[in-house]
């Protein structure tokens, strides 16, 4: 995707040493747009767990490349092994990261270390480049959605709500939830995005809004309690989120506060997509709420906001007494029964093992 008018993807490999990983540090936007060089395993790590990397995709193809960095370092087994566990234990909800990471080591388990390094980059290389083509199709797919809205005759906007940042700042490139919003909007349908600002983070006061208004996107940044009352005055035509874990059985664990979403556009009968690259899907885990490991951050996420001061510096200030305990749950499972469906690289289905057996019986084998 472009930032005023230069093509980005969230992480690369430097041409210029053609070894050293680079990425856009996210804690930093919408301020500033800096870039970060990643040199070891450790390095990659630290930035997942800080979330200058973060989205589910995007986790898995940074620590992807941190395979690569640890390749370098040392190409026997029992180092890739102890620099794939450390990669692993980043952040637990999104499947991604333990997706890409069992990809790696397969791969590099049958390379012999001489060989290691070279396979490793181009594997994550690999990683990234199917990550882009998947949400691409994932775009077509739900752009296709969306016209079919706007053939309905509505004469205005079509208006999406959306949750968290699942673009592609999420993602490699194009995003997941955002892909076909993008595709929707480059095609000439006039669409309107109700962007949740999501706290405790806020990515989508700070990361949706900054991705949608560079690519010309019109959207309005609301409280994530808005949502269910913009529903209530069909305000809001559909939903689509992404996910950090899709369950053989459909059930999808995203951004604390999407399952509120879920049930307030159930309620009011307005149709709410989840979109995943199966990267995604855990065919392991059926059950959702009960299996789901949800990742618990810091209190102080909660108990402070960052922002912009008006004199231009950027500041972290409480927002509760700082004698209160705070809890800080990251992630919701949003129940099968509650989607309308999966919006996948393969095409839309229905949220459930049926629905992902039509569409990935390869992977479900
Ligand atoms: O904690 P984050 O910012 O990594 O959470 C990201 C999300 O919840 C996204 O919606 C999800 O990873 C899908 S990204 C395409």
């Amino acid at each position: 995707m472009k930032i005023d008018g230069n093509p980005y993807r969230s992480v690369w490999v430097d041409p210029a040493d053609a070894w050293s990983v680079r990425i856009i540090d996210q804690t930093r936007l919408p301020w500033a747009l800096e870039f970060l060089r990643l040199t070891t395993p450790r390095e990659v790590a630290q930035a997942i767990r800080s979330m200058q990397v973060r989205g589910a995709p995007l986790i898995g193809a940074a620590a992807a490349y941190g395979m690569a960095l640890a390749a370098r370092e040392d190409a026997a087994t029992p180092a890739l092994e102890a620099a794939a566990d450390m990669l692993l234990a980043t952040r637990p909800t999104a499947v991604n990261l333990r997706w890409a990471l069992h990809r790696m080591m397969n791969r590099l388990r049958m390379a012999r270390a001489a060989n290691r390094v070279e396979i490793a980059y181009r594997e994550a290389g690999a990683i990234a480049d199917e990550d882009v083509a998947q949400n691409a199709s994932i775009g077509r797919h739900g752009a296709a959605l969306i016209e079919d809205i706007s053939r309905q005759g509505t004469n205005r906007p079509i208006n999406i709500l959306t949750h968290c940042n699942a673009g592609w700042l999420a993602t490699v490139d194009w995003g997941t939830a955002l892909a076909p919003i993008y595709m929707a909007h480059d095609a000439g349908i006039a669409v309107h995005v109700w962007v949740d600002e999501t706290r405790p983070r806020n990515q989508g006061a700070l990361l949706t809004a900054y991705e949608l208004g560079k690519h010309g996107v019109p959207h309005t940044v609301i409280v994530d309690n808005a949502g269910g009352h913009l529903m209530q005055h069909r305000q809001v035509d559909l939903c689509i989120v992404g996910a950090d874990r899709v369950t053989r059985n459909g059930d999808a664990a995203n951004k604390i506060g999407t399952y509120l979403k879920a049930l307030a556009a159930y309620d009011n009968n307005i149709p709410f997509w989840v979109a995943v690259p199966s990267s995604t899907i855990d065919w392991t885990t059926a059950d959702g709420i009960a299996n789901i490991p949800i990742e618990e951050r810091a209190a102080t996420e909660v108990t402070t906001v960052t922002g912009r001061a008006m004199d231009g510096s950027v500041d972290t200030v409480r927002v509760a007494p700082s004698d209160s305990p705070a809890a800080n749950p990251a992630f919701d499972v949003t129940p099968a029964r509650l989607l309308t469906g999966l919006i996948t690289e393969r095409g839309c289905g229905a949220a459930s093992e049926a629905g992902l057996r039509g569409l990935f019986p390869d992977l479900a084998a």
